[in-house]
């Protein structure tokens, strides 16, 4: 037996680093570094303004493919670090900052970052979900995320096939990734020259301002 054939059967076994590259959204047409799972349809993609300097903001798309929830760390690791969760909820996406110093269901995260999504990059088809926003006032300077002067910077990944308990509640507990890891991001290859025009268009929910 010749040692490819020997070693080859064994490749899916080993966790095989993917490294982020750009790819852009057929629906939104907006370009991002990206990191995808072909394991589980996992991905997470950011954009970032071209000048960085001062900058807190970025544009992310996470998804997945079914109907269970994906995770994000901006700061590499679970522990004390900014994470986003999101899911599908039938046609509509849910998601929330959390944050936590122990293993177990984070609890949600305040502060002065937000997230707004960008409607045409937010969609649920009969594969994937797919959520895009804008994160502002997400690069923050007490460690729990990535910097703004950082020339590459590490994502914590989390997914989970199952969705959460009460997927309208955007707070609601998760159950533990199935799956997760860290992946190292160029972020010079996040940015990207049409970033201030992508930004106009996030705009927030108005459903709000119509329910009682
Ligand atoms: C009940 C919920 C959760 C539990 C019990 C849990 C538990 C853990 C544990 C024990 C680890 C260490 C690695 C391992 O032993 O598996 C870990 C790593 C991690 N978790 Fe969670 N987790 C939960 C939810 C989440 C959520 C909601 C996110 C993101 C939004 C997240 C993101 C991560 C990341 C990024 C890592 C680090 C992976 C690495 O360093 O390779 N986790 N988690």
């Amino acid at each position: 037996m010749k040692l490819s054939n020997f070693l080859l059967p064994l490749l899916p076994a080993l966790s095989v680093a993917q490294t982020p590259s750009l790819y852009t959204d057929a629906k939104s047409g907006i370009t991002f570094n990206t990191f995808i799972n072909p394991a589980n349809g996992f991905f997470f993609g950011l954009a970032l303004p071209a000048n960085g300097t001062g900058n807190t903001d970025f544009i992310a798309t996470i998804g997945a493919k079914g109907t269970g929830w994906s995770g994000v760390s901006l700061g590499g690791g679970m522990l004390n670090k900014l994470l986003i969760a999101a899911w599908p909820n039938a046609q509509a996406l849910v998601s929330s900052f959390r944050k936590t110093a122990q293993y177990g269901s984070p609890a949600v995260a305040t502060g002065t970052f937000t997230q707004t999504p960008i409607a045409n990059g937010t969609y649920v088809n009969s594969t994937h979900w797919t959520y895009t926003f804008l994160c502002s006032k997400c690069i923050l300077a007490d460690g729990t995320t990535f910097k703004t002067a950082d020339t590459s910077a590490s994502f914590g990944w989390a997914f989970n096939t199952a969705a959460p308990s009460s997927k309208a509640n955007a707070a609601s507990t998760v159950t533990k990734h199935t799956d997760e890891g860290q992946v190292k991001f160029d972020l010079a290859l996040a940015k990207q020259a049409n970033f201030t025009m992508w930004k106009t268009w996030a705009v927030p929910k108005v459903a709000s301002k119509f329910m009682a």
